[in-house]
């Protein structure tokens, strides 16, 4: 069946920077369902031609991998269509309606609306595709795409729920996140699920606990004017770190498919320990990396966290007792998305220098899962030291991509875009999981705005966030693993 990719927003970055690239690399891999088009409604007023023009330089900028090939491009550009309208203008939404009919003929298609503008225009283009009968699955599939922010904070998360779910009906709608698209995220769910030997340790008896780092060289910048509002808990909490706990956290499906893995996703959620309204500040940590406040759009004297690390407890059989936590900033000494597992320490130390048995602090085992940018896992384990006695050292055992597999990892969004053309929801969160996920972070968004606080920690550009978020985490008997990749 042929497929149809509607694209609102279709002027704005995100369709050129990440959404063009990736089905322009899906068509030269050959994964893109012949006969796809795609065509794209945004106020700008231009020709097909005009837009297929202006999107060959930024896809040309922007796909990653091997060199723009022309010819793939001179073969893919013709699927692309673009339609000049208002979202609020209902003439301008029938006339995109009508285009779309020309386009596909009389034939039964897939279609995809893809949600890439601001969020304030997520509901009037629901409405307006309601009150066209546009949701209607008469003449085959038809599915929404909602990128995040998917609300900012649970109240209007339900609200966006309940809006779509007036046109849509669950099973219709992706809620997209990115993070879930990078293969080495998706690999967690191999590692767990597809071998054994990590089964049997993956639980409170051999695990100390967890951290999720996802921390970001580049500075706010241009974005400020978004940010400032967001802050790091809404930004990136919310969303990618949250789902990164999910997949390290949950329960083997009983099935790969959306709903058995969707199941296990939320039951994480809702084990995780809601912390009374006194506990919440002293659960967390939180920076702000100095000259932020010169960024454009951010307001004066703004105590925005550009930095921040949290302490979830899960309580379930598998994790109860086990600290997973969550970090992640701006302006930080380079950028490295990585999962540690902490193993505990042997329940005996033989080898501690210059004593026998007993005292010594080791390094305990880990497990480090890189998502990126330096895609793989190293195992860290003490041995011994060539030569006389008994010094030992941590080495390590390495799995690369790079190393393994040739060729370029694909971009996150080809083959979550593919998901969704095809009806694959694994990959997508569910309504429930989103609003957990909000009831998860707003007691920390109040707590961090809140005037009681005290004023925002700030830490120089480069660094692993504030001094504070070290004192933080020792006082808990722990240290932060603050390794740029290297694999
Ligand atoms: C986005 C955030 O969702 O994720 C950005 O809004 C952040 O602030 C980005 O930079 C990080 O994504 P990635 O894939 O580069 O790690």
């Amino acid at each position: 069946m042929p497929h149809s990719i509607v694209i609102f927003g279709a002027s704005g970055d995100l369709t050129s920077r990440k959404l063009v690239p990736a089905l322009y690399n899906l068509f030269r891999g050959g994964s893109l369902p012949a006969d796809t088009r795609i065509v794209g409604y945004s106020r700008t007023p231009m020709s097909d031609d005009a837009w297929r023009a202006s999107l060959r330089d930024t896809t040309a900028k922007h796909a990653e991998g091997e060199p723009f090939d022309e010819k793939a491009w001179g073969e893919f550009a013709p699927r692309i269509h673009y339609q000049p309208g208002d979202i609020g203008s209902s003439a301008d939404m029938e006339q995109l309606k009508e285009r779309l009919a020309v386009l596909e003929g009389a034939a039964a298609v897939t279609r995809v609306y893809y949600l890439a503008t601001a969020p304030q225009f997520y509901e009037p283009v629901v409405a307006a595709i309601g009150a066209l009968g546009m949701a209607s699955e008469e003449n085959g599939p038809r599915r929404i795409v909602v990128e995040k922010p998917f609300g900012t904070d649970l109240q209007t998360a339900k609200r966006l729920n309940a809006h779509l779910h007036t046109v849509f009906a669950e099973s219709q709608i992706y809620r997209i996140d990115h993070y879930l698209g990078k293969e080495s995220v998706q690999n967690i769910i191999a590692l767990r699920f597809a071998n054994t030997i990590f089964e049997p340790v993956w639980n409170r008896r051999y695990i100390d606990h967890v951290q999720i780092t996802v921390a970001e060289e580049v500075p706010v910048g241009r974005r400020g004017a978004y940010y400032d509002g967001s802050g790091v808990l809404r930004d990136m909490f919310q969303n990618h770190l949250l789902q990164l706990l999910m997949v390290t956290a949950m329960e083997a499906p009983v099935k790969y498919r959306a709903t058995a893995v969707r199941n296990e996703k939320v039951k994480v959620l809702e084990s995780i320990r809601a912390y009374e309204p006194a506990e919440v500040a002293a659960a967390g940590t939180r920076g702000q990396y100095r000259g932020y406040l010169a960024d454009p759009g951010v307001a004066p004297g703004s105590q925005t966290a550009t930095f921040g690390a949290i302490r979830l407890e899960i309580d379930n059989w598998r994790w109860q007792g086990v600290p997973f936590y969550l970090r992640s900033g701006k302006a930080m000494s380079c950028r490295t998305t990585q999962i540690v597992i902490a193993f505990r320490q042997p329940p005996l130390e033989l080898f501690a220098e210059g004593s026998r048995g007993g005292g010594s602090h080791r390094e305990g085992n880990r497990l480090v899962i890189q998502i990126q940018p330096a895609e793989g896992i190293q195992l860290h384990f003490h041995t011994k030291v060539p030569g006389g006695g008994m010094k030992l050292r941590l080495t390590d055992l390495e799995f690369s991509y790079s190393r393994e597999f040739k060729g370029r990892l694909p971009e996150a969004y080809e083959p979550l875009l593919l998901d969704v053309m095809t009806g694959e929801a694994s990959l997508f969160a569910r309504s429930d999981e989103v609003e957990k996920s909000w009831e998860i972070i707003d007691p920390f968004v109040r707590a961090w705005s809140s005037g009681e606080m005290t004023p925002i920690d700030l830490y120089e550009p480069g660094n692993w966030g504030p001094a504070s978020s070290d004192a933080w985490i020792n006082a808990q008997g722990r240290s932060w693993f603050d390794i740029c990749p290297v694999l």
